[in-house]
């Protein structure tokens, strides 16, 4: 049986085009030999000209939490004061984070669908001798995106602080050019802007964090250990046994990304977002995120305010093939999110505006 791909609306993973699939399918290879070297290479050039960077990008098999226990079990040192604006689900893991390995994080709070000032940021920087700062770049569970990075940067490269980033749900959807805003540490997953398969995660490394991450007197992970993924990453190998249908099916998705370039990219991710929002206004559906100038492109979030979600969800799957995700931990029932990161274009966001008006108008729309 032929299983018909539904249309995956999720923040990730993406409906995947047949070519990545294909490409997963390939004969398994020595991930010690010439072949797979010259596939390690590929995909990281592929990887740099994303993430724009000349940094090493090094890939993990494991998806986008993995690259983030990375970060903390090797860049960031027990009892360090780590600075985490948090503002919503994912924001709060990264704290977790720094408690699991004994760093002190220094949170700045704002309540979901905003983001902290600049100012609350900027005095926790000046009243807290911070050596690192954590910022998710879209919150994906607010539909919020944190467009201050370059300001935060700033004044982080004055005071010798590393930054280290998580666009796990929108590299590749919205511009991030992580040289030119001086990012030490840029982590990203394989299944949502990056177009591939789900369960890699990819990580980017700064000359001051790889120093650090090495003198590290305390890496506890064995498996993420950086001095063996950096040791072997020389030899365009992973310490161990790889995923290498993964990177098979993200060497096809980043031939794909340069087909169609990265600026065309960009392009259609925000013109997407824009017709997804323009519809909501139209249908006095509330966007979540407060002020405008941080509605993110790859997640668009919206208040299920007098529109029963769970039968709206249902019927877009069941009678158009298109999923949509239900919104997360504490806004589960009050929210849903539209993913914005996969292949589809203007074509495909129309049938499936026109599909949730008709939906919407066979449930009774909204109150
Ligand atoms: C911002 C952000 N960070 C981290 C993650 C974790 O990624 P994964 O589910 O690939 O482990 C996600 C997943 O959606 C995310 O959106």
């Amino acid at each position: 049986m032929v299983q018909k791909a539904p249309m995956l609306l999720i923040p990730g993973p993406i409906t995947l085009p047949e070519r990545v699939l294909k490409a997963m399918a390939k004969p398994i290879i020595n991930h010690r030999g010439e072949e797979f070297h010259t596939l390690y290479e590929k995909v990281e050039e592929g990887l740099k000209s994303v993430f724009k960077t000349e940094n090493n990008v090094y890939i993990i098999s494991g998806s986008g939490t993995a690259g983030v226990d990375m970060v903390f079990q090797n860049f960031v040192y027990e009892g360090e004061k780590i600075l985490i604006p948090d503002f919503g689900e994912f924001t709060g893991r990264i704290v977790e984070n720094a408690l699991k390995i004994g760093a002190e994080p220094v949170v700045v709070k704002s309540e979901w669908g905003c983001i902290p000032s600049l100012g609350s940021i900027m005095s926790a920087v000046e009243n807290n001798d911070v050596e690192s700062i954590f910022i998710v770049h879209n919150e994906t569970s607010t539909g919020v995106t944190f467009r201050l990075i370059d300001e935060v940067a700033s004044i982080a490269r004055k005071r010798g602080i590393l930054v280290f980033v998580d666009t796990v749900s929108d590299l590749g959807v919205e511009p991030f050019y992580t040289d030119e805003l001086g990012v030490d540490i840029c982590v990203a997953a394989s299944q949502k802007g990056l177009g591939g398969p789900p369960g890699l995660s990819f990580v980017s490394v700064s000359g001051r964090a790889l120093e650090k991450g090495l003198k590290n007197p305390r890496r506890r992970s064995f498996y993420l250990d950086f001095e063996k993924i950096h040791r072997f990453h020389l030899r365009r190998e992973t310490p161990f046994t790889p995923a290498v249908p993964l990177i098979y099916g993200m060497a096809e998705a980043l031939e794909i990304l340069k087909e169609e370039g990265y600026e065309e990219r960009v392009k259609r991710h925000a013109e997407n977002a824009r017709m997804i929002y323009e519809f909501l206004e139209s249908e006095n559906i509330e966007v979540f995120p407060r002020d405008k100038e941080y509605w993110s492109t790859s997640v668009i979030v919206f208040r299920n305010k007098g529109i029963n979600a769970e039968e709206m969800i249902r019927r877009l799957y069941e009678e158009h093939g298109i999923l949509i995700a239900r919104g997360m931990g504490k806004l589960r029932n009050e929210t849903t999110r539209i993913g914005n990161v996969g292949y589809e274009g203007r074509v495909e966001i129309e049938y499936f505006l026109n599909s949730l008006r008709k939906v919407l108008k066979d449930i009774g729309g909204k109150s």
